[in-house]
């Protein structure tokens, strides 16, 4: 069987990056797969959160599944910390997994920066929470943007070597899904960094929940070069497109939010000045996430619609978890009196 599992954190501001690395694509798979789409609540406390603002950004992150056309009624929607089989296979795997797999992992680096020492040990762990969240209803197929493939390379180690220590074939090794033209969404501030909920400039993002004001004024201050647009040639040549990574970004999200091919976009706008480009792009983003962001403000004023949604995935997603956990206690050699 095949089965979806994914995830975004409530922490901060959900963005134009999630939506195109992770969200749009799972509203294409949810006509052919099993999905189940978290809301991951205890990977969002391995910084810290404010208590209140923490239940306000569950209920956003809920509202934008939901804004991106998530149908409730065929996959399961819910937060991770309702339903125990996380964090319990989480400890399971914290005894699986070695210290030298998670020193490789980069996020941790990156997220850690200069205070290693002060960072929590749920930031260090986060990648075992992450292959549990998957295999807690053993999912085989989990669609993210470009920055977590090395977090579910290590969710596959974790289920070969449970596989291995315990003689058992039990748990799938769980394949990314990483689709589509903006699988990497740069800030918009700097084409080296990535855009993240984090970054200070909110000018270096497009969150979901922007007006259109707001997006048009972002996209015209974003950074660009002195150049005009380059031709689908810029493809086949990755040292131009490292010289240019703010072009590249923009063209990027354009192909992605037109559905189009980038070398039918590249050979659109061959040529072209960056703010005839930014104009079409303006209002190209108006058009898609602007009325994503309205229905997500119309969702936000009726909590009691999204925790009825959130209610239900929780029972759907603890009765599939539930007997999965009863098999790893078995295997793993927990009495069960
Ligand atoms: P996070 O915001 O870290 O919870 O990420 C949720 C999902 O969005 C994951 O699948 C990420 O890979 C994806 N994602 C986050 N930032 C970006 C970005 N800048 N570009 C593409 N995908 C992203
Ligand atoms: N770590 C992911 C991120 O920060 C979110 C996440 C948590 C996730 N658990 C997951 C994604 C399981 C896919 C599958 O983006």
């Amino acid at each position: 069987m095949k089965r979806i599992f994914s995830g975004v954190q409530p922490t901060q501001n959900v963005h134009l990056g999630n939506y195109l690395g992770a969200i749009r694509n799972w509203v294409r798979l949810q006509d052919d797969y099993d999905c189940i789409f978290c809301i991951v609540d205890l990977h969002a406390i391995t910084v810290w959160q404010e208590p209140a603002s923490l239940k306000a950004q569950t209920r956003e992150v809920a509202a934008a599944y939901l804004a991106a056309g998530i149908d409730p009624k065929r996959c399961i929607i819910f937060n991770q910390s309702q339903v125990p089989a996380h964090a319990e296979l989480a400890w399971i795997f914290n005894c699986v997994a070695r210290l030298g797999w998670l020193n490789r992992m980069t996020q941790f680096k990156e997220k850690a920066g200069k205070h290693r020492e002060n960072a929590s040990v749920g930031l260090y762990a986060y990648p075992n929470l992450m292959a549990a969240d998957i295999l807690a209803y053993k999912g085989t197929h989990v669609p993210v943007g470009e920055d977590q493939k090395q977090h579910l390379e290590l969710a596959r180690d974790i289920a070969q070597k449970f596989n291995n220590d315990f003689g058992v074939n039990y748990f799938p090794l769980p394949e990314p899904l990483i689709l589509g033209p903006a699988t990497r969404v740069m800030s918009l501030r700097d084409g080296a960094k990535k855009m993240s909920k984090s970054d200070e400039s909110d000018y270096s993002r497009i969150n979901l929940t922007d007006d259109a004001d707001l997006i048009r004024l972002k996209i015209r201050k974003a950074k660009t070069d002195p150049h005009p647009l380059p031709g689908p040639e810029i493809l086949t040549d990755a040292a131009a497109q490292d010289a240019r990574p703010e072009a590249m970004n923009l063209l990027g999200i354009y192909a992605a939010l037109a559905d189009r091919p980038p070398e039918a976009v590249l050979e659109e706008f061959a040529g072209s000045e960056f703010s005839r480009f930014k104009d079409v792009l303006a209002d190209l983003m108006v058009a898609t996430v602007g009325k994503i962001g309205r229905e997500m403000r119309r969702l936000q004023q009726d909590p009691a619609e999204i925790d009825g949604v959130l209610r239900r995935g929780i029972e759907a997603a603890r009765a599939i978890s539930d007997p999965i956990m009863r098999e790893v206690h078995d295997i793993v050699g927990f009495l069960r009196p």
